[in-house]
């Protein structure tokens, strides 16, 4: 026999979701109705919202790090008592982010729920996360994660489905009281929709022709299971492309963060005499992206500008570019793209739910941010092997290198220098400190002269959506210099220890002779400037950043 059963709980007050989800420690959410509490506001919050059709459809699944299966079985029976009649659950639980994203609006679901920390570590002592995404299978808008957060502050009690587990291992459909639970096979239908966008027949053509040779590194997270099917057994790589292709409930002790600091091997293997011509790196929930080519990376800011730039040269763009958008860290790269084939370009604040409208509303198809996301209006996500087939179809119709690609784009619109700084796990109080008096001198800022630069405007980022014209404040504080040089700070929103200062930094460059230096030498200056002019050392008593991108 099963039942619903509704159990009395009291509030947690730190539910407030970050810049993607909830996000915390295992051991946060391993309390007693911790993850209950969320869930539960979830449902409550979203209770008034339409949905299609007849059944009232969740999609659910995650990334597969330590509690993934243990949560879903908890969201599945909540999800049940709480009036779902329909569940998708990704095959043992799994689910990439952009695949959710394609099974929400292939199956015109309600909405999904998908567990993810992303590139953050996993394991019983490291990091888990809970997100909803809506029915155009995008990240919760502000308004409504807002709307779930205070529903956690006010929670009495939530409701579960009494039944035995469920089996998540084997595909099929399952009958649960009004209630079906289908699992899927995690990737079929995303492999699916690539193969529409993208032109499979001259990237396999490439693959296997012998005389190109690729890595993809999953960081034994989500997309192992991806990329083999699609890149190694679809697109004909030799087996073996793909590295890491294993999901770990731990991602193997490692950090699935795909940069160069964290994807060492494959950058092993894309250097030197012997390197291979393309590499690239996902993350733990599979949508960010790393671009290598041999002996050369790729900025994120530049692939996005590089895809806008040939986004034609690939079937599912062939039509054009409505418009792009970028977060407003991001490099201004694709706005010299923009300019150039008259199109609107959108500056975003940070986060991936800022693209939702504009891609809804068809004023954009592709957008991006810096840290290593980029998708389009094929999903509500960012993509990252979605990225990794777009460069593989342009290299393939090319028939150049990813450095001649990328230096040919910097003849044509300059070359946008970039760097990021972080300043990881900094006690909360003082990196509040330091933006607090950052933000106090903006006004006594414009017109100072720092060296070769002159302040042209500084200001606290805030960004109106042109769709459902709200206003989201304090976005990153930027300081723009004439020229078109600029320095951002702001404060992550997805660490789970103290505070994290990301401090962007970037400059343009127009002479060809001048464009081949380390970013770290051309910014020299900007960056020394950029410690200086927030006394980065005085607040946090650091003199160096922890990680540089
Ligand atoms: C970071 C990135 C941001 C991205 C988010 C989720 O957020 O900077 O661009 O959308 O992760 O992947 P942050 O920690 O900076 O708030
Ligand atoms: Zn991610």
């Amino acid at each position: 026999m099963s039942a619903r059963i509704t159990v009395a709980t009291t509030a947690f007050a730190d539910q407030k979701p970050g810049t993607s989800g909830l996000r915390k420690k295992v051991r946060v959410f391993q309390q007693p109705n911790y993850l209950e509490n969320f869930v539960q506001s979830i449902f409550d919050a979203t209770s008034g919202l339409p949905h299609s059709g007849t059944d009232k459809t969740l999609v659910v699944g995650g990334d597969g790090r330590y509690y993934n299966n243990e949560a879903l079985q908890t969201i599945i029976k909540m999800a049940i008592a709480n009036g779902f009649t329909r569940i998708i659950a990704g095959q043992n639980g799994l689910l990439s982010t952009p695949a959710a994203s394609c099974l929400i609006r292939k199956f015109q679901a309600f909405g999904g729920i998908i567990l993810s920390a992303s590139h953050n570590p996993g394991g019983p002592d490291a990091d888990f996360g809970i997100k909803f995404n809506g029915a155009n299978g995008g990240p919760a808008t502000e308004d409504l994660t807002a709307a779930i957060y205070q529903q956690s502050l006010d929670i009495e009690q939530y409701h579960q489905h009494d039944c035995a587990d469920i089996d998540l291992e084997r595909i099929g459909s399952q009958q649960l009281q009004a209630c079906v639970v289908e699992v899927v096979d995690p990737v079929t239908d995303y492999a699916h929709l690539m193969e529409q966008l993208f032109d499979f027949q001259r990237i396999r053509e490439m693959l296997t022709s012998g005389s190109f040779r690729m890595h993809f590194d999953a960081m034994n997270a989500i997309t192992g299971p991806y990329a083999r099917s699609i890149l190694e057994q679809s697109l004909g790589a030799p087996p073996g492309s793909v590295l890491r292709g294993i999901p770990m409930t731990d991602f193997g002790g490692g950090h699935p963060d795909p940069n160069l600091a964290h994807a060492v091997d494959l950058q092993q293997r894309l250097t030197g005499s012997e390197a291979a011509d393309f590499g690239a790196a996902s993350d733990g929930d599979g949508d960010r992206n790393m671009i290598l080519g041999a002996n050369f990376y790729v900025t994120p800011s530049d692939s996005l500008a590089i895809l806008a730039a040939n986004a034609t040269l690939v079937p599912g763009y062939r039509a054009g570019l409505a418009g792009v958008a970028r977060s407003m860290p991001t490099s201004q790269a694709v706005d010299r793209v923009a300019a150039s084939l008259d199109i609107p370009c959108f500056e975003t604040p940070t986060g991936w739910k800022f693209f939702g409208n504009l891609l809804d509303a068809g004023k954009i198809t592709l957008c991006g941010e810096e840290s290593f996301g980029t998708g389009s209006d094929h999903v509500r996500e960012k993509d990252g092997l979605w990225a990794v087939l777009f460069w593989l179809n342009i290299i393939a119709v090319r028939g150049e290198s990813v450095a001649e690609i990328v230096q040919q784009h910097w003849l044509r619109y300059g070359r946008d220098y970039y760097t990021r700084h972080d300043y990881e796990a900094v006690e909360s109080a003082a990196a509040q400190s330091l933006v607090d008096s950052l933000r106090q001198r903006l006004a006594s800022m414009s017109g100072r002269v720092f060296g070769n630069y002159e302040v042209e405007l500084a200001d606290d980022f805030a960004y109106t959506d042109p769709v459902d014209g709200s206003r989201s404040k304090q976005q990153g504080v930027r300081i723009l210099m004439r020229g078109g040089a600029r320095i951002v700070y702001r404060l992550s929103g997805t660490g789970t220890e103290g505070a994290t200062l990301r401090v962007y930094i970037e400059d343009h460059q127009t002479d060809p002779a001048k464009q081949g230096a380390d970013p770290q030498i051309a910014l020299a200056e900007l960056i020394a400037l950029a410690s200086e002019i927030a006394a980065i050392e005085k607040h946090t008593g650091r003199s160096l950043p922890d990680v540089v991108t």
